[in-house]
């Protein structure tokens, strides 16, 4: 096989869900959430790379099942695939009542990570093989997710170069300001 193995990014974090942790409805805020996920998916792609990693993209998270104050929250996260200097991390989310045992999967994301040298350049990264059956189904499926990545990237870029980047209280670009408390209906996309 060429590489090295998933299992050697394997990484993991588990907390408890604490009252600061909660939104109005008294389980894990997901905002909090995705802290962790970036956190730990981190933590793997710089096992792969050795080197210094920068969040490229975030998947769309999906939360799968509420998570308790009750309950512990086991994050595991490893490398799936490697491009050049990309690395895409799957992390998983389980959360399990403390006082049951039981457990449910959370909530699952990809993040992509982008390895850089110490100044800052792109830098290749080793590719990784899988041995489960949970890895080879990630392995296999990554590039598909890759090719949709890029596809989303670009559809991203042209969004960013039609908004605005004034804020609706400053004046327009030509000196005019708005009418007081109006909002400007005449915005130029790309101002
Ligand atoms: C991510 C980043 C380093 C890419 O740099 P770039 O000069 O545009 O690089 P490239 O187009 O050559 O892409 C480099 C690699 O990243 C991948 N990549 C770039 N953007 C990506 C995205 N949005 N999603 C997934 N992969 C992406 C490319 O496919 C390429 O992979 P490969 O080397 O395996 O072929 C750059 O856009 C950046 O610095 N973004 C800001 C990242 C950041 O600040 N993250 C923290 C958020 S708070």
């Amino acid at each position: 096989m060429k590489g090295i193995p998933i299992r050697t990014t394997r990484s993991y974090k588990m907390a408890r869900v604490f009252p600061t942790d909660v939104n109005s409805y008294q389980t894990l805020f997901g905002g909090k959430l995705m802290a962790y996920i970036d956190d730990i998916a981190s933590i793997a792609a710089a096992k792969l790379s050795r080197a210094n990693t920068i969040t490229a993209s975030t998947d769309s998270v999906d939360f799968l099942y509420p998570i308790y104050m009750t309950d512990s929250v086991t994050l595991e996260s490893f490398v799936t695939w490697t491009g050049r200097s990309s690395m895409e991390t799957f992390v998983k989310v389980v959360r399990e009542d403390l006082k049951t045992g039981e457990r449910q999967i959370a909530a699952t994301a990809f993040l992509t990570f982008v390895a850089l040298d110490d100044h800052g350049r792109k830098t290749e990264v080793t590719p990784v093989y899988p041995e489960t059956e949970e890895e080879r189904k990630l392995h296999e499926s990554a590039p598909v997710r890759a090719e949709m990545r890029k596809q989303r990237r670009e559809a991203s870029r042209t969004l960013a170069e039609f908004l605005t980047k004034r804020y609706p209280w400053e004046p327009q670009e030509n000196g005019d300001s708005d009418e007081e408390g109006s909002l400007d209906k005449n915005a130029q996309p790309g101002n």
